[in-house]
């Protein structure tokens, strides 16, 4: 979990090299990079091979992430650890009111279980290939039981869902609102302002930034940061009625978890400093082109508009999966093609957008005061029977992907190319 900094037009330049006994390449989620940069599974490299990428950093600032991406096998290469934080600083943090960067806790948020030897334990049965391997404790930054001293101050928590398949229901445990500043792509704009909640709801690779004054607590204060029970989603709950069955097939999604441990030091008390969120940015040129595609899951696989990704032709591109670049298209992701009904966390590389609607389905009661659309966002969870339309304007051309962020999904094939090409 070594976490990279940078900042805008800053450029950057990586060497990859593969130690596995098995090929792999790394994608840089969220970051906006030509494709040839981008870790697309046609790209991984042999056992023992190595390359070297450069790009200038365009995104905003914002907690951005790296994970393997080879076909078949990211799931299991993120779940043994090959993943963690890219974060891109805004210059100006204090001007604008935020921590400074040592009042500030990166949390990279990973289930997993573990054998009688304490070793990790990957896919155990089939149920993992259709739920996604879950696990029943929480490492936080790898650490289990994790811990944090906090001085009675304002902190800057950024989160990450980097969990293969785990959804959370993230809240404090002694009831106090968690107030979010930013998503996926950085800060909210002084428009949408600070989302108070009290809970928020984080899919799979999505993230969040969290605005926290421990200084509002009292000296000694202990609080855990937790993931609430909540029900509606877990397929053996539906299927047979939960209770007894979700014990013997193991973790299930929606029960109740422990992440990590707050304890406030005693010390000098400052002051939250008054926030100033950034201007929004103008909208994207409005373009006329829209996008359709249908969810599925069906005989164990995922499907977008009937499709799989071709592990023989790993850079088809169909005609409903092109858009051009330097105007926003409307993109319609619907949760309700022929299957098993399941939500999903849907990713597309290369590009910010915007969620503009949501309706339809059925959203868990238990979760939708959670959810958070607002923002620039790259990943976004959509229920079983919800059409989500994003607002979604390319700055750069080339071979990108769009998928199932649930890594059991994506490797069983929930995930396909797209194409942005100039006009
Ligand atoms: Cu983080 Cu193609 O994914
Ligand atoms: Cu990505
Ligand atoms: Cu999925």
């Amino acid at each position: 979990h070594r976490t990279s900094e940078n900042t805008r037009n800053a450029l950057v330049r990586i060497e990859v090299v593969n130690c596995f006994a098995e090929p792999t390449v790394i994608h840089w989620h969220g970051m906006i990079v030509p494709d040839s940069a981008d870790g697309h599974p046609h790209q991984a490299v042999r056992s023992g091979g190595r390359y070297t990428i450069e790009f200038t950093v365009r995104n905003p600032a914002g907690t951005y992430l790296y994970h393997p991406h080879p076909h078949r096998i990211t799931g299991r290469q993120t779940y043994y650890g090959l993943a963690g934080l890219l974060i891109v600083r805004e210059p100006r943090a204090l001007d604008a009111g935020l921590p400074d960067p040592e009042h500030e806790l990166p949390l990279v948020l990973q289930d997993r279980r573990f054998g009688a030897g304490n070793e990790l334990v990957f896919k155990r049965m089939m149920m993992d290939d259709m739920n996604g391997v879950l696990g029943d404790r929480v490492l936080v930054n790898g650490v289990d039981d994790a811990a944090f001293r906090v001085a009675p101050r304002p902190y800057r928590l950024r989160i990450a869902n980097v969990s293969n398949a785990r959804i959370y229901k993230l809240a404090w445990s002694d009831g106090r609102p968690l107030r979010a500043i930013g998503s996926d792509g950085g800060l909210f704009n002084r428009g949408e302002g600070v989302q108070e909640r009290s809970y928020v709801t984080l899919f799979p690779f999505e993230r969040v930034e969290l605005l926290e004054d421990f200084g509002a607590r009292r000296d000694g204060a202990e609080i855990a940061l937790v993931s609430r029970a909540f029900s509606g989603l877990d397929m053996m709950d539906s299927m047979m009625g939960g209770g007894m069955m979700g014990g013997m097939m193991g973790p299930s999604q929606g029960e109740e978890l422990h992440i990590a441990r707050f304890t406030v030091s005693p010390g000098p008390r400052s002051r939250a400093q008054a926030l100033k969120l950034p201007e929004p940015e103008g909208p994207a040129r409005e373009g006329k082109h829209e996008l359709y595609t249908q969810l599925a899951f069906r005989h164990m696989r995922g499907f977008l508009n009937g499709r799989s990704f071709d592990a023989d032709d790993m850079q088809a591109v169909a005609d409903d999966e092109r858009l051009p670049v330097g105007e926003a298209s409307l993109w319609t992701f619907a949760n309700d093609g022929r299957g098993m009904a399941m939500s999903h966390p849907i990713h597309v590389h290369g590009v910010r957008f915007r969620v503009v609607e949501r309706s339809g389905g059925t959203m868990p009661a238990d979760l939708r005061d959670g959810m958070i659309d607002t923002g620039y966002k790259d990943t976004f969870g959509i229920f079983a029977g919800e059409r989500v339309r994003v607002l979604i304007a390319p700055t750069v051309p080339g071979l990108f992907m769009y998928h199932c962020h649930n890594l059991e999904h994506e490797d069983g094939g929930m995930m396909r190319n797209c194409q942005f090409s100039d006009r």
